[in-house]
């Protein structure tokens, strides 16, 4: 790789772009060996430009001809490179000073060899396109940038035969017969809304599709059509569903109407991510669109009601309104993935999305938070951008919109969003200009609150209680922190909304009365926000010391620390009117208990199962057991440890087996000590109704399944046969694959074979499904007994697994990775050197999955000095290599020192 593009680029750089490109107008024409691409563009510069060079973005791509004003120029007037194509002093061509000019060029790429899956690539037998974040240099040359924006047609011919479907952004035009050449047609599109190119779109195909319509609030019709492979034509109603939901929602909650006469989704094998929100032509991963009971888990059917509410949110918190430059992608990702989440816990309970959103916050944004690769919500710079879509960007980034809606309060949020959209609809604007609307249409200042944008880490906030029954005073001392990261010290105090509540001796929560606040009105829960590193709340009128539930829904993303006691954690478990924090109490009741074991492990007592956390199964259980109508999902996330991700990821210094030890040992305590509750819970939730994918029926299934994994934990012939009756029966792809899951993962006598038999009846039932042999692999390759990666590196050899299919290798080499903590932590070393090895071989077919794959190695700084050593290692090696592509070298280089 040469020096010249391992430059970095800076956020203080950012010049607007020279020249606007009012209109572009695209011919595609695919073969099999190769496609070609004409580029007609109509260029503008404000007020007669004194820039004179022409610099164009390109990659990998042959250049046949070039014209300016319809001239063709000749090679000794321009300059190719790797990734530009200049003209230099435009002066000389159009004379001295000029306000537009045409160009057109001719260029040939060869989509069929593409194995980066950015630009115009192959996926199976048909053609597609991914653009963002930098893919569109990949297809012509271009100002590949956000804030250059412009009206696009596009035209693409193709063999009728192999390619009876074209696609494109915007509405149908034209379509014929291509002259001279009868077994060929071509379909001409037009996007009557500007955009940047990297929200172009292009598929060509055999498509089958599912058609429905949508009628907007305004009363306009709009044409909504799914295209997938024939066969899986079956599995779109769940998308479609989600999608008309997804529609309705945004006109309702954020006023948003569709603006397009068609809305199009395409599914293909081959995707990098999960999906892509291109205007009016969403692509999308199959696994975010498919969807059926027989073959498709519940946590994918949310999946796929989540992406796709997602991408169509874009639609206006993107595309009408999109992002200046790759720096302010937090502007439409953290947006989105708040709107999204938003949307997803209208459909189902906002405790239970709450939880899990949380939950994955809590493991894998705090560990990118505390890693090399920590980094704000709006960078300052960055190598490979491809690299920056990460949890902070997206998860972090959500948080802090949700901060803002919590600041503001629900009207004036929604004044503030519709402010954003009325004032820069057609734009390409910055997140200073989001927080600017939020600020005047709501009056309230958000100086210190913009801090969430620039400062990376995990804030801190450490409270300390202190009550006088004198006075009746209960006084809470704040103070907060934030830990220095790569390239950032000395941070400022953040505007941290705490919402809170003070609970009474009877569970009951108490007025919130601040000294010196004449104007409370007896509230109970409410929101402060803290702005000084150092703190107090004084709260007067209190008869007892209350109990504090602090930061309520999770009300910032910071670390809390306070010094709960085991019986208050217990009390607010059961008594918290915020169900959150009742969940929350729970983790950290746990998290104490394991904490100790830990302890007891290192210092070599015996481990005992600890009361409390008897106690506390035994009121969950009882409670299930007893009132129908407690939220299974909550009772499910109630009986669940800590995953081994979490407690990882919270650790000082991770002791590997040590977590794990511990978890399975208290894991397989709860289930002898509770196995007929959990019998009855079990056979309590079995249902013989139809499959449905409402979040009732979903809690009830996961309830069902945590019971049966708990069951299998005793050993007892009764649960294995439970387990293999449910395999063999199960009427839907969830209740079979706990199932598996369950044998697979059993230490039963007699258990080697009855997981090879499960195994083999589950690939030879669904070896035609693609998605399901995913999931086939993903559950070999998290599988918690010893022996896993040698399973892993012989599964690489089967027929299904394909190193070029980016879901296969997720499903097996990123699972493994990823999730089986103790299996890639072998103190060995293998499953560090298996992951170089990998992710070497796949550098040079796809470095965006290269790059990414390799996140489990750069997390090395939270285990101990063997397996730094041996991580680091790792990381040399690969580094060694030379010629690694932009994206690993970026990782690499920041994560080795
Ligand atoms: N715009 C992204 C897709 C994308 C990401 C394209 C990175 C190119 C590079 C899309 O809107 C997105 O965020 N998709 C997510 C799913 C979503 C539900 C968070 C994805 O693909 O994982
Ligand atoms: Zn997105």
């Amino acid at each position: 790789m040469k020096d010249a593009s391992l430059r970095t680029t800076y956020l203080k750089d950012y010049r607007p772009p020279p020249f606007t490109i009012e209109t572009t107008d695209l011919q595609f024409d695919l073969y099999e060996d190769h496609a070609t691409v004409v580029s007609r563009l109509l260029f503008k510069c404000d007020g007669g430009s004194s820039v004179t060079d022409l610099r164009l973005h390109g990659q990998l791509l042959t250049l046949e001809k070039v014209f300016i004003n319809g001239q063709l120029l000749s090679p000794d007037q321009y300059i190719t490179d790797d990734e530009s194509l200049t003209i230099p002093a435009l002066e000389n061509l159009l004379g001295a000073s000029f306000e537009e000019f045409q160009f057109e060029c001719h260029t040939r790429i060869e989509p069929q060899n593409n194995t980066a899956l950015e630009g115009l690539y192959k996926s199976k037998k048909m053609f597609c396109t991914q653009c963002e974040a930098e893919g569109f240099r990949r297809i012509t040359y271009y100002l590949d940038r956000p804030d250059v924006m412009s009206k696009f047609t596009t035209t693409v011919s193709a063999e009728k035969a192999k390619y009876p479907v074209l696609l494109s952004n915007g509405n149908k035009q034209a379509s014929g017969e291509v002259e001279g050449a009868p077994d060929r047609h071509w379909v001409t599109w037009e996007d009557p809304f500007k955009k940047p190119s990297y929200l172009f779109a292009l598929v060509a195909g055999d498509l089958a599709s599912l058609d429905d319509t949508f009628v907007t609030s305004s009363g306009r019709e709009i044409e909504l059509r799914i295209f997938v492979e024939e066969k899986d034509i079956d599995k779109c109603d769940h998308a479609m569903l989600s999608l008309k939901k997804s529609m309705r929602w945004d006109e309702e909650v954020y006023g948003r109407e569709y603006d397009l006469d068609i809305f199009m989704i395409v599914a293909v094998d081959d995707f990098n991510m999960g999906a892509m929100e291109n205007k009016g032509l969403n692509v999308f991963n199959t696994s975010c669109v498919l969807a059926s009971p027989k073959t498709t888990t519940d946590f994918s059917f949310q999946r796929v009601e989540a992406v796709v509410a997602h991408e169509y949110f874009h639609n206006w918190s993107g595309n009408r309104v999109t992002c200046r430059d790759w720096f302010q992608l937090s502007l439409k990702e953290g947006f989105t993935v708040y709107r999204d989440s938003e949307f997803s816990a209208d459909m189902g309970s906002h405790t239970v999305k709450r939880v899990e959103d949380v939950s994955f916050l809590q493991t894998v944004q705090f560990a990118e938070d505390g890693g090399p690769m920590a980094h704000s919500v709006r960078p300052d710079s960055y190598m490979e951008i491809s690299n920056f879509y990460t949890v902070t960007i997206y998860e972090k980034g959500a948080e802090v919109v949700r901060m803002i809606a919590l600041l503001l309060g629900p009207e004036k949020f929604r004044a503030g969003s519709d402010l954003y959209f009325e004032r820069h609809d057609g734009q390409a604007v910055t997140t200073e200009d989001f927080v600017k609307a939020m600020e005047d249409a709501s009056g309230i200042d958000l100086g210190q609150f913009r801090n969430w944008y620039s400062q990376a880490g995990t804030p801190v906030v450490s409270i300390r209680s202190e009550f006088d029954a004198d006075s009746k005073r209960y006084t809470l001392h704040v103070r907060q922190s934030c830990p220095d990261t790569p390239g950032q010290s000395d941070k400022k105090p953040l505007a941290i909304p705490l919402r809170l509540g003070l609970l009474g001796s009877d569970g009951k929560d108490l007025p919130l009365k601040l000294l010196g606040d004449d104007d409370s009105i007896g509230e109970t829960d409410r929101v402060f926000s803290l702005i000084e590193e150092e703190q107090r709340l004084v709260f007067e009128g209190l008869e007892s010391e209350p109990i504090p539930s602090l930061l309520r829904g999770f009300s910032a993303p910071v670390r809390l620390q306070y010094d709960y006691s085991r019986a208050d954690l217990l009390f607010l478990m059961v008594n918290d009117s915020d169900g959150f924090n009742r969940w929350n109490a729970s983790q950290l009741l746990t998290i104490g208990l394991i904490d100790e074991l830990q302890s007891d492990l290192a210092a070599g007592r015996d481990l005992a199962l600890p009361q409390s956390l008897i106690d506390a199964y035994a009121g969950v259980l009882d409670s299930t057991l007893s009132d129908a109508s407690v939220d299974k999902a909550m009772v499910a996330q109630l009986l669940s440890l800590p995953t081994v991700g979490f407690l990882i990821e919270r650790a000082e210094v991770a002791d590997v087996e040590g977590i794990h030890l511990v978890r399975e040992f208290l894991l397989n305590g709860l289930a002898v000590m509770f196995y007929s509750s959990f019998l009855d819970v079990y056979m309590d939730n079995i249902s013989d109704a139809e499959y449905a994918a409402d979040a009732e029926s979903i809690a009830r299934r996961s309830l069902k399944n945590l019971a049966l994994s708990y069951l299998m934990r005793s050993g007892k012939d009764e649960a294995v046969k439970a387990a293999q009756k449910q395999f063999s029966q199960a009427s839907n792809m969830t209740d079979q694959l706990s199932a598996l899951r369950c044998l697979v993962n059993s230490g039963a006598p007699g258990a080697v074979e009855l997981k090879r038999d499960a195994l083999d009846s589950f690939y030879k039932q669904w070896s035609h499904e693609p998605l399901v042999v995913d999931q086939w692999f993903v559950t070999q390759a998290v599988c918690q007994l010893p022996g896993s990666l040698a399973q892993v590196k012989q599964l690489l050899e089967h027929a299904d697994f394909d190193i070029r299919n980016p879901n296969k290798v997720r499903s097996l080499i990123g699972a493994f990775c990823g999730q089986n903590h103790i299996g890639f932590h072998d103190v060995s070393g293998d499953g560090y050197e298996f992951l170089a090895d990998q992710v070497l071989i796949l550098d040079k077919l796809n470095p965006q999955i290269a790059s990414r794959l390799l996140t489990p190695l750069t997390r090395w700084r939270k285990f101990g000095a063997k397996r730094q050593g041996l991580m680091q290692a790792q990381l040399r090696r690969i580094k060694a290599q030379g010629e690694l592509s932009k994206d690993l070298y970026e990782i690499v280089e920041k994560s080795t020192i």
